[in-house]
């Protein structure tokens, strides 16, 4: 008898606690996503990429692993728009608390996708650290409220990356491994992508500089929506918020990270 009053009593607490709080706050939100997308090398019948579906909401971690020759870095070359897929969609698509699209799905423009490949270090072609960042900045004159918004993306993606401690007159190729990186990384910031692209981000690194590289996107995850193709499950799996396995023949399905 005791206890079912004592029951009784909780019950009520706990409904009066319940009533009090306030409804669970639920917003928009955008997501990227693939739909179909197929790939054939061009001039052969070889299906690189086989009818790939998947979607990864904003600001989440994405990281696609699977065998070597699957098909990982033939599609995130179709994301950034290196290679035009045979068939198939990449686009986002805007969704309302209820969890239904509220617009018609948008083509993912190419420009809004920042892309560091494998080894971006060995691509660096300037001579000092500004003006690998800048790379691919226009250089004609242009209007000051231009100029300012460049600056102040450029400053913007160097304390993002860490490198405001680093000198800009610096040859790259005298930083350390984990300091490329953070170049590298920096030079695809400055344009503040939808989506950010790393093809085996940790690859060729020592220790050090892979922890480094880590804990960097963990900080950027904050702000970003990242997709990641990666052998090194282990250091990545605290970051990752969806994961595909991608099999031989460029066929992709969700799966947990197999460690
Ligand atoms: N232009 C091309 N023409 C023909 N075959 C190609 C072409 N580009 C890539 N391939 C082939 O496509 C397959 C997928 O290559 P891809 O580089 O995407 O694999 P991956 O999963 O990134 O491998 P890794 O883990 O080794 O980086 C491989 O068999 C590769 O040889
Ligand atoms: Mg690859």
């Amino acid at each position: 008898m005791a206890s079912s009053v004592l029951a009784l009593e909780w019950f009520s607490g706990w409904r009066a606690f319940r009533k009090s709080q306030p409804a669970k706050f639920k917003c928009d939100y955008s997501c990227f996503e693939v739909r179909d997308l197929s790939y054939q090398a061009p001039g052969t019948e070889l299906s690189l990429l086989n009818a790939v579906n998947f979607s990864l909401p904003e600001k989440s971690f994405g990281l696609i692993f699977g065998r070597s020759g699957s098909g990982k870095t033939t599609l995130v070359q179709l994301l950034a728009g290196i290679s035009k897929p045979t068939s198939g969609s990449i686009h986002i698509q805007k969704y309302g608390n209820d969890g239904n699209p509220i617009q018609s799905p948008e083509p993912l423009s190419t420009g809004r996708v920042g892309i560091v490949f494998q080894f971006p270090e060995r691509y660096f072609v300037a001579e000092n650290v500004l003006d690998e960042v800048t790379f691919g900045w226009p250089r004609q004159k242009g209007d000051l409220q231009m100029k300012e918004n460049l600056a102040q993306n450029l400053q913007r993606a160097i304390n993002w990356v860490g490198l405001s401690g680093i000198s800009l007159d610096r040859d790259p190729h005298s930083l350390s491994g984990g300091y490329k990186r953070r170049l590298a990384l920096a030079n695809q910031l400055v344009q503040t992508p939808d989506l950010l692209i790393l093809d085996e981000p940790l690859a060729g690194l020592d220790w050090k500089a892979r922890a480094d590289v880590v804990k960097l996107l963990k900080h950027l995850k904050k702000e970003l929506t990242i997709l990641v193709v990666s052998h090194d499950l282990k250091e990545l799996a605290a970051l990752v918020d969806r994961s595909w396995r991608m099999e031989l023949g460029g066929i992709l399905r969700e799966e947990p990270l197999p460690i």
